[in-house]
């Protein structure tokens, strides 16, 4: 069973004049376990693609099953307990809360988590330790680099140790090496079992994962395999 099955999946942003089609009938199944990159031109329905498949958003028509679980007509607090516990998400801008601090950044996924407050906190130095900003813990986001937020991000999406990892666009803002260091993360808990899919624009990204999906215009224009960093046409 895929963990995620779209189908003749569209969405219109808008109406009338104002109307954008940002899907147009999207297929596209994904297996547990795989390791998937998004590529398309900027506006071509990445991130909308990837706020649909999140639970961020809603299609307009067509069917979206996650987990066997038809995701449409679902209560607010349906969609976000299925956001805190199935999915998690890394942004393009972090989106950190400013008045936060790095722990408490962090800690977002577990509050309203049924777990005692010392297994938190041990899960979050846990991830604190593996992105390396354990001693970030008390600094608000302004005080930290572009790339220690983004670890931060990072740290926070993983916390609630959900199955699927979202990334939309992750090395965007990173240099060279925190970019090459943040992928190798993502492709090291793929191996540990997460199903992870990374919208890019770095084709050398792409070429890091297992799939590559090409979109343009709203549509899914490629779906090929990558092996050993080669696409198979
Ligand atoms: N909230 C929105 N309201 C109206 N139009 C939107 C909204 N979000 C995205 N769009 C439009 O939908 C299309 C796809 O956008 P997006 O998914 O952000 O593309 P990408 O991530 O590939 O750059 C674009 O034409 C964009 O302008
Ligand atoms: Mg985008």
């Amino acid at each position: 069973m895929s963990i995620i099955k779209l189908e003749n999946l569209h969405k219109v942003y808008g109406k009338d004049n104002y109307k954008t089609v940002a899907l147009k009938d999207i297929n596209l199944s994904i297996e547990d376990g795989e390791l998937v990159s998004i590529m398309g031109p900027s506006g071509s329905g990445k991130s909308t693609l990837l706020n649909i498949i999140g639970c961020l958003d809603t299609q307009t028509k067509g069917e979206y099953t996650l987990e066997g679980r038809k995701i449409i007509g679902l209560s607010n607090k349906e969609m976000s307990k299925i956001r805190n516990t199935t999915l998690s998400f890394v942004f393009q801008n972090f989106a950190l809360l400013k008045d936060y601090t790095v722990y408490e950044n962090i800690e977002l996924p577990l509050l309203y988590r049924n777990m005692k407050k010392s297994k938190k906190k041990e899960k979050i130095y846990y991830y604190m330790d593996k992105l390396g900003i354990r001693d970030l813990e008390k600094k608000k986001p302004k005080h930290i680099s572009g790339g220690q937020q983004q670890r931060v991000a990072i740290a926070r999406a993983l916390v609630g140790e959900a199955k699927i990892i979202l990334a939309d666009e992750p090395t965007g803002a990173l240099d060279q090496k925190t970019g090459k260091e943040l992928l190798d993360l993502l492709i090291s808990l793929n191996t540990e079992g997460k199903t992870i899919i990374i919208v890019t624009h770095d084709v050398n990204v792409a070429n890091m994962t297992n799939r590559l999906i090409k979109l343009e215009d709203g549509k899914i224009i490629g779906d090929n395999k990558v092996i050993n960093g080669k696409v198979m046409e």
